[in-house]
């Protein structure tokens, strides 16, 4: 068939016409198009030579560098595994302070402690371990057992009330429940706490209060009721409140005890999740 060629441009056309004369040039496609288009075919056919690339009946050609993602995936996976086995076995043989000083250690104690704290223990002390109403706050450094990094340790290990054998023990005594005190006296009592922060309102009953305190509170909250971490016996003297600081909630705390549980952890995690979680734990109160 002859070729049409445009008489403007000299450029041979489709052959098609629209219009009677509007007509279509076929200009040849531009070199560094072509180039391109040419390497991409090229890069394409070695990526199928040297890469998993086409499905077969039993599988996949695999390629000539025997890549797969999954071994990659598999390979990195267990170096992490190795890496952190190592970690996690200084976690269990180190004392605790020689890891608190170490700090690649420390920061893979901080942050697996974080991790199981938010599994574990936020359910009751919160997620910020801001605690709540009978749950204390673990950031500030007020401390019912004991602030140390050995202290907490001790805690979580054993858990406050539990049923292991090494467990944090004492109790308040039920005063009112028990009839150990009357009411009035309670009431009294109440009102002698209430003035060592400050806020009774009645001079004379707080007065009496004192010797009932005298009597029968200080052997565990101390003589000036700063509290006594032996016996996990709160300071009553500060703003800080376990069970709330308005005169009906102290008379109830008098009236029938508190006896706040916590479970054994050493029973329910391994070694270095516990020791991890002392170390977190101690990281957000301040510890001394
Ligand atoms: C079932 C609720 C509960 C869970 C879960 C729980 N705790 Fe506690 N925790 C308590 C209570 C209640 C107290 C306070 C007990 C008391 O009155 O002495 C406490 C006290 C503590 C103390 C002592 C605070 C102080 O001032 O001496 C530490 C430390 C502690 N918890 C850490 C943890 C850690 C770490 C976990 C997670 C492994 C955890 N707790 C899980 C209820 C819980
Ligand atoms: C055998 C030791 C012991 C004796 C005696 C004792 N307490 Fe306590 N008291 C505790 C313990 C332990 C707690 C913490 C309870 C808990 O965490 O469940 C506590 C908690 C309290 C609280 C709650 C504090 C808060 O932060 O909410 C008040 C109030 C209190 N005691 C007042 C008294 C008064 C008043 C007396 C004397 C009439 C007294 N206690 C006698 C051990 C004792």
């Amino acid at each position: 068939m002859k070729r049409d060629v445009d008489e403007h441009t000299g450029v041979e056309t489709t052959g098609h016409v629209w219009d009677d004369d509007l007509r279509e040039l076929n200009n040849p496609l531009p070199r560094w198009w072509l180039t391109v288009f040419y390497a991409c075919i090229a890069w394409a056919i070695a990526y199928w030579v040297l890469y998993p690339a086409w499905p077969g009946i039993h599988g996949y050609t695999s390629g000539l560098l025997g890549y797969s993602s999954r071994q990659s995936v598999t390979s990195a996976v267990a170096e992490g595994a190795a890496a952190r086995a190592d970690l996690r076995q200084s976690l269990v043989s180190k004392p605790l302070a020689e890891i608190k000083a170490n700090e690649t250690l420390y920061r893979f104690a901080t942050a697996t402690g974080a991790s199981v704290f938010a599994n574990n223990c936020a359910p009751c002390h919160g997620r910020g371990a801001q605690g709540s109403q009978g749950y204390p706050n673990l950031n500030d450094d007020d401390w019912l057992w004991g602030g140390t990094l050995d202290e907490i340790y001790r805690t979580i290990q054993f858990g406050i009330r539990s049923d292991h054998p090494d467990t944090h023990t004492t109790d308040m005594p039920r005063f009112g429940a028990d009839k150990l005190l009357e009411p009035k006296q309670i009431d009294d009592a109440a009102e002698f706490v209430l003035s060592l922060s400050g806020r009774s309102s009645d001079e004379v009953a707080a007065a009496r209060g004192k010797q009932i305190f005298a009597d029968n509170c200080a052997g565990c909250h101390g003589d000036m009721a700063l509290g006594n971490k032996d016996m996990g016996a709160p300071s009553l003297a500060d703003q800080i409140w376990l069970y709330g600081g308005q005169k009906a909630d102290v008379r109830a705390s008098i009236h029938g005890g508190r006896g706040g549980k916590m479970p054994a952890w050493t029973t329910r995690l391994n070694e270095s999740s516990v020791r991890a979680l002392a170390l977190y734990v101690a990281s957000l109160g301040g510890s001394k």
